[in-house]
C-alpha cells in the first residue's frame, strides 16, 4: 500500500512536525482547558501553510482502510525490524531531518526532552516522564520508507462510522470503507463500549510504539502511547460510544500527557548532552538494554 503513490506524492508534508504545528493550530494553549470543550477550534483554518497539511489528511483518510490496518499490524510485529535500546532509537529517529525552518523546528531528541522534561519538572512518577521520552519513537516508520499519513496525522477508529469531530472530515468520501454498508453503522464491525483494545484505529506512530513498549512500561504509560494523536476521543469524546469505563479511567491520563506533548515546545532547547544521563538510568530502570522493534 506504501507503493501506491510516488514518493513525492506520498510525503505532502515538508517534514512531518508540520503535523504536529497544525494540531497546535487547532488546539491552542489559550483554549485548553482540561475535561471541558474547548470554545474556538480550527482558528486560522486557512493559513497557506494548511495547504500541505490539508494534501497529508486527503491521503490520510483516503487510505487509512480495515484492511490497511490489519496489513499493517501484520507487517510491524516488533522484533522483525532490528534490536536497538531507547537512547539508540532517540538517535536513529534524529536522524529523520526536518528540512523547513530550521530557526524554529525542534530535532526530534529535543521534542522527546522538552516533553520529558516538563512532566519531570511538575513533580510526575518516573514512569511518566520515561513515557514522555518515548511516546514518538514510532516515527522511526518514516525511515523505514513508511509515507508520512502511515506514520502521523491524528488516528481515528476504521470499521465503524466517522465522526465529524476528526479533521478533515470530508476527504472520508475517498477512503473505500465508505461503500461498505458494514462499516459505517455507528458501531460498525465493534460492539458498543467494546472497549479500545478490541477497536483498530487508523495505523500510525502511536500504535507501533505501544506494541514495542507494551512489555515495559505501566498502563497508564501505555494509554498515553497508544492514544495520544487520538484527539477525535481525548479531546472532542467522540468515541465514547467505543470505550468502556476502564478506558475512560485510563483517558484521564492521556488528557493529562496531551499539554505536554502540545505546549512543552520552549525556545531554549534541551541541553541533550547533560541530560543523558539522568535518562539513561531512567531508562534502565524500565526497559533492558535492547528492545525489538
Ligand atoms: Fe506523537
Ligand atoms: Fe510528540
Amino acid at each position: 500500500m506504501s507503493s501506491v503513490l510516488p514518493r513525492e506524492e506520498n510525503q505532502p508534508l515538508s517534514a512531518i512536525h508540520e503535523w504536529e504545528e497544525d494540531v497546535l493550530r487547532r488546539y491552542p494553549e489559550t483554549d485548553y482547558t482540561p475535561h471541558e470543550k474547548k470554545k474556538e477550534a480550527f482558528r486560522n483554518y486557512e493559513t497557506p501553510e494548511r495547504s500541505t497539511v490539508r494534501e497529508f489528511y486527503r491521503l490520510n483518510h483516503m487510505y487509512q482502510t480495515v484492511e490497511f490496518v490489519l496489513q499493517k499490524k501484520q507487517e510491524f510485529v516488533p522484533g522483525k525490524l532490528r534490536q536497538m535500546g531507547i537512547w539508540e532509537a532517540m538517535e536513529y529517529l534524529n536522524t529523520l531531518v526536518d528540512d523547513s525552518d530550521p530557526d524554529t523546528s525542534l530535532t526530534q531528541i529535543q521534542h522527546l526532552l522538552q516533553t520529558s522534561e516538563a512532566i519531570r519538572k511538575d513533580g510526575h512518577p518516573r514512569w511518566f516522564v520515561l513515557t514522555g521520552l518515548v511516546h514518538d519513537l514510532g516515527k522511526i516508520l518514516c525511515l523505514r520508507g513508511e509515507p508520512q499519513w502511515a506514520v502521523v496525522g491524528d488516528t481515528f477508529p476504521v470499521g465503524c462510522a466517522y465522526s465529524d469531530k476528526i479533521v478533515y472530515p470530508e476527504f472520508f468520501a475517498l477512503n473505500p470503507d465508505t461503500d461498505e454498508p458494514e462499516y459505517q453503522t455507528l458501531h460498525g464491525i465493534y460492539e458498543p463500549h467494546c472497549g479500545l483494545d478490541n477497536v483498530h484505529l487508523s495505523w500510525g506512530h502511536d500504535e507501533y510504539m505501544y506494541r514495542v513498549a507494551k512489555d515495559y512500561l505501566p498502563e497508564e504509560g501505555l494509554y498515553m502511547l497508544r492514544y495520544h494523536s487520538f484527539y477525535a476521543a481525548h479531546r472532542e469524546r467522540a468515541y465514547d460510544h467505543l470505550m468502556n469505563e476502564h478506558d475512560q479511567e485510563m483517558f484521564r491520563w492521556v488528557r493529562a500527557f496531551n499539554p505536554y506533548d502540545l505546549y512543552s515546545k520552549s525556545d531554549e532547547p534541551p541541553n541533550v548532552e547533560q541530560l543523558q544521563p539522568y535518562y539513561e538510568d531512567l531508562i534502565a530502570e524500565f526497559f533492558p538494554d535492547k528492545i525489538a522493534w
